[in-house]
């Protein structure tokens, strides 16, 4: 058998959170990383134990996921679901990552709904997961591990709605700024390819997912967005994403 995480984690959230679910498994774990299309397609077998994140989108799981999680077989893999939001809400995208999963033959054993790094709005949930989630995570993570190996196959009600939301669009596209030594880091790795080399300024509408890994890792911070446009949304966003919310745990 093996472990493993199946991670859609642009700036670094998603993946910090994975890691205090799974660092408690007693094994190796092996990750199949869905920004990078080289990572896909991977099949699974009946005996393992895999974890799928994402971070919630507009309420939804990032479409680009979606697509790339297509590519995956579980053959009956057992599974827990980890969605991560930025403390304002994740609405439906528990239920459409049970969708997913399911459609590509995993077993849901459990689900969590925690709070990372608001990505667009840093200064929204700063600091999470912190210490407080990291352990409520490991333990929630034993709990798991103990019906995997029990055997137990029930699978967890979680909350979403059927259709689900419609999702958002942003048009918060990065641009470079004077500080950029067109290293083309941001443009090898981003996600979605929307950067070119011939044209590191911008990136292609029709393709940037406004995801902000290429803010997060430019080497010079020459990367930004609109500040004028997220000043507004941080604005509108404040009372939703001010009061700390906690992890949801479903088993
Ligand atoms: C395009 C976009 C849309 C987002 N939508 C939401 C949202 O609807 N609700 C929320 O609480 N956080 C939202 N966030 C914040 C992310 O879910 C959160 O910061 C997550 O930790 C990002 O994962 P990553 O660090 O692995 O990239 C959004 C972030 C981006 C980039």
């Amino acid at each position: 058998m093996k472990y493993a995480q199946i991670l859609f984690s642009p700036t670094g959230g998603t993946l910090r959170t994975a890691e205090a679910v799974t660092g408690v498994w007693p094994d190796e774990v092996e990750t199949v990383d869905l920004t990078d299309p080289a990572s896909i397609p991977r099949s699974f077998r009946r005996e393992d134990l895999v974890l799928i994140a994402v971070p919630s989108f507009g309420g939804r799981v990032p479409s680009l996921a979606a697509q790339r999680l297509a590519g995956i077989e579980g053959n009956q893999a057992a599974c827990v679901l980890l969605c991560v939001y930025g403390n304002r809400a994740y609405e439906d995208t528990l239920a459409e990552l049970r969708d997913l999963a399911e459609q590509q033959n995993f077993r849901v054993l459990a689900a969590i709904a925690a709070i990372a790094e608001h990505s667009i709005l840093r200064q929204y949930a700063a600091g999470r997961p912190d210490a407080q989630d990291g352990e409520r995570l490991g333990e929630f993570s034993q709990a798991v591990l103990e019906k995997f190996r029990s055997g137990n196959e029930t699978a967890p009600a979680l909350p979403g709605n059927r259709p689900y939301k419609q999702p958002g669009r942003t048009s918060l596209v990065p641009k470079a700024g004077k500080g950029c030594t067109a290293c083309g880091l941001c443009a090898r790795q981003c996600p979605a390819q929307a950067i070119r080399l011939e044209n590191l300024q911008t990136a292609e509408n029709a393709l940037c997912i406004s995801c902000m890994r290429c803010v997060a890792r430019c080497p010079q911070g020459a990367r930004r967005v609109n500040r004028a446009m997220t000043a507004v949304a941080a604005q509108a966003l404040k009372k939703a994403c001010s009061v700390r919310k906690e992890c949801e745990l479903f088993i």
